[in-house]
């Protein structure tokens, strides 16, 4: 993978490995065989890109601690070991609309689109999602072949986020079903879920798992409808945590979950269960109390007339 890099993400890749420390520019030039004079450069680049290197004349060159630089290659330096190619950008209108092109174009996956913000964020049942400057927003597009369990799929990805977050921040997410995950009450980050069907072999060809996570967003920065039903994990904009690293980590831990039995998980993040919801569909609200999450997934609810039925997506709302 090295030898495939250019200077300065090898620079880049060498100085995150030395994070807050300093490396000569004799160390860099020896490691990849070129001129001082192009590690100069490759730094000068990296910090016009934003990244914060210190440069001494006498010590060389210190990525400063807290570079938060969403970027491909300081995404690929997380993923490093993985097989993931990175689509990075800096605004996109939906990463899961990229994403399906990509596929559709031929891009083989695993695959994962990453945006600092989106100008058309897509939601479920055709909402928009709000995607400021801050949050995380990505779509991982794995083979059909990798998902041993489609059905589970929005499940296990919801599990996985939840999972990761806690690990890093501390901070615990309970989940909604199907795979929306809450903070204090509040939705903190949305999951959609497509998937690409080959036509001429059946089954699925591809999935894309879209992630948007309120990581670092300023609830003024929400539009005022929202900002009484969304919170956000750092609200006072204020995250310790590299947006590229918290988004490699949750990748690779959507693809690590699909082999694992983790339902029995699930069922206890899922804060519904035992409780009084409506059952929404279209127009229609019908009063019910949700029982279990069975083994495919499913909500099941019983309804005011004792019958139960199993859903298998659509959208309930607590009763409070
Ligand atoms: C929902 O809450 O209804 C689902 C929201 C999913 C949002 C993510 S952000 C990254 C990806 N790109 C999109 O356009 N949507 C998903």
């Amino acid at each position: 993978m090295i030898g495939s890099m250019n200077i300065k993400t090898k620079v880049l890749h060498y100085l995150m490995d030395n994070q807050g420390s300093f490396v000569s520019g004799v160390t860099l030039s020896d490691n990849f065989a070129c001129s001082r004079m192009a590690v100069c450069k490759a730094v000068a680049s990296l910090q016009e890109d934003g990244y914060p290197i210190e440069s001494s004349k006498r010590l060389g060159y210190k990525l400063n601690l807290g570079s938060d630089v969403l970027s491909k290659a300081t995404l690929s330096k997380y993923l490093e070991g993985s097989n993931i190619d990175v689509y990075c950008y800096k605004e996109i209108d939906s990463t899961n609309k990229k994403a399906k092109e990509l596929a559709i174009n031929g891009i083989e996956p695993p695959f994962v689109v990453v945006s600092a913000k989106q100008n058309q964020g897509r939601g479920r049942i055709g909402r928009s999602f709000s995607s400021p400057e801050g949050g995380l927003y990505f779509s991982l597009v794995l083979s059909g072949k990798d998902i041993p369990t489609p059905d589970l799929i929005t499940t296990s990805a919801s599990l996985a986020v939840s999972r990761t977050l806690e690990r890093i921040t501390g901070i615990k997410t309970d989940i909604k079903w199907v795979n929306d995950l809450y903070l204090n009450g509040k939705k903190v980050v949305g999951i959609l879920t497509e998937g690409l069907v080959n036509i001429e072999e059946g089954g699925l060809a591809q999935v894309v798992i879209g992630i948007g996570v309120n990581l670092n967003v300023k609830l003024e920065q929400y539009p005022e409808e929202l900002q009484t039903i969304v919170t956000s994990f750092y609200p006072n904009g204020d995250c310790p945590y590299s947006r590229s690293m918290v988004i490699a980590e949750c990748v690779k831990e959507v693809i690590k979950i699909q082999k694992e039995d983790f339902l029995h998980e699930y069922r206890k993040k899922c804060f519904i269960l035992g409780k009084p919801l409506y059952v929404l569909r279209g127009d229609t609200k019908r009063e019910a109390v949700a029982l279990s999450v069975d083994d495919l997934g499913h909500l099941v609810v019983q309804y005011s007339d004792e019958s139960i039925e199993a859903l298998s997506s659509g959208e309930v709302s607590l009763r409070l």
